[in-house]
């Protein structure tokens, strides 16, 4: 006899509501750095979802929920075996897919004690998850590469941190580098950006493009050409949002009286919202020049005091905002260099309609 009884399985619902939030869960976030990533237990927030991460025995990367649905312990406090999780509470013991495999105090596993398992890609030096509802995962981008990462000619310097700040503060930041002259004026000493770059927008990408012609080089791109800062130089800079989780630039150093590229400069910056007012900073630099130890040492010292500056003001407006009672309302004024920023904000709502249509 026919039935109206189905069985149906639970849709997927975001942690928190979409009004709530301006990042995307159907999108691939960067979980960690690859070499962050190893036999020990590690728990992290992402997007508000306590996640596990691990290495197993085969050198592939798993990410389960962080949270065992006995109690509630996070996982990261119980101890790897093999493949598998126990919990460090009463002993519940999860697989990489999240099952649960075995609960002591029955001698025996218990179904419906499953957990969240979340995809994972790793690409060099990233490993990205997806959070977001399963059934949807086919329609999102794939991960991003960063080719230049991978490509030998490059040495790549990284470094992370843990911003007290909505996430597109930092993407805003690294979308209008007038801000060079200002809040890095004694750190990269680049202080030639005053004029907007050419903006574009193809798809989902927004970029800008700025050349410089016969400048003074400031001392971050002459050094490692070995040309003494304040030589004429020509500098291609160039930049896109690629996805709510990344934005990569990229400076080309160029011979003003042959025009050939002599050094080429990357930089990545992964962003990945812990939740509204914080979040993961992932940021990769790379040149094909300058790459003894002792230069790239330097490259990163020097990086990590310019990005604390940017830290450091993005999280002075986040307090802000948050005191502020106006809210939203309090307002705001855009220029012309505000182009990019702007199209990124346009381009994270179509991400966040795609997901809640
Ligand atoms: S909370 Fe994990 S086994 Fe009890
Ligand atoms: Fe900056």
């Amino acid at each position: 006899m026919a039935t109206n009884i189905q069985s149906v399985a639970p849709r997927w619902q975001p942690p928190r509501a979409a009004g709530e939030r301006n990042y995307p869960y159907n999108c691939w976030w960067v979980a960690a750095f690859s070499d962050e990533v190893g036999r020990a237990l590690l728990g992290r927030w992402l997007l508000e979802t306590p996640v596990l991460l691990f290495r197993k025995e085969n050198g592939e990367i798993a990410a389960i929920e962080n949270r065992c649905p006995h109690r509630g312990a996070p996982l990261s406090l119980g101890c790897l075996n093999g493949d598998t999780v126990q919990c460090g509470y009463h002993g519940f013991t999860f697989d990489e897919a999240g099952k649960c495999i075995n609960v002591p105090s029955m001698r025996a596993p218990l179904p419906a004690a499953q957990i969240r398992a979340f995809p994972v890609v790793e690409q060099h030096p990233f490993i990205w998850i997806y959070l977001g509802d399963p059934s949807a995962i086919d329609s999102v981008p794939a991960p991003p590469k960063l080719d230049w990462a991978e490509d030998g000619r490059f040495a790549i310097v990284s470094g992370r941190l843990d911003v007290e700040a909505n996430y597109m503060l930092l993407k805003e930041n690294v979308l209008d580098l007038t801000h060079f002259g200002y809040v890095h004026a004694s750190t990269f000493q680049i202080t030639d950006w005053v004029d907007p770059p050419a903006f574009s927008t193809k798809g989902e990408t927004t970029s800008y493009h700025q050349t410089f012609t016969r400048t003074p080089l400031p001392p971050v791109f002459a050094e490692p050409l070995g040309l003494a800062p304040g030589t004429l130089y020509d500098r291609d800079n160039y930049g896109s949002f690629v996805s709510p989780a990344l934005q990569v630039a990229a400076v080309d150093l160029k011979d003003p009286d042959s025009g050939e590229v002599a050094g080429r400069f990357r930089v990545s910056h992964a962003t990945t919202p812990i939740d509204e007012r914080s979040m993961y900073y992932f940021w990769v630099a790379g040149r094909d020049h300058g790459t003894s130890e002792a230069e790239l040492a330097a490259l990163k010292a020097l990086t990590e005091r310019g990005f604390a500056e940017d830290e450091t003001m993005i999280e002075a407006i986040e307090a802000l905002r948050r005191k502020d009672p106006r809210g939203a309302a309090a307002p705001e004024v855009s220029v012309k260099m505000d182009t990019a920023g702007i199209q990124a904000r346009r381009i994270v709502q179509r991400w966040m309609t795609r997901e809640t249509a």
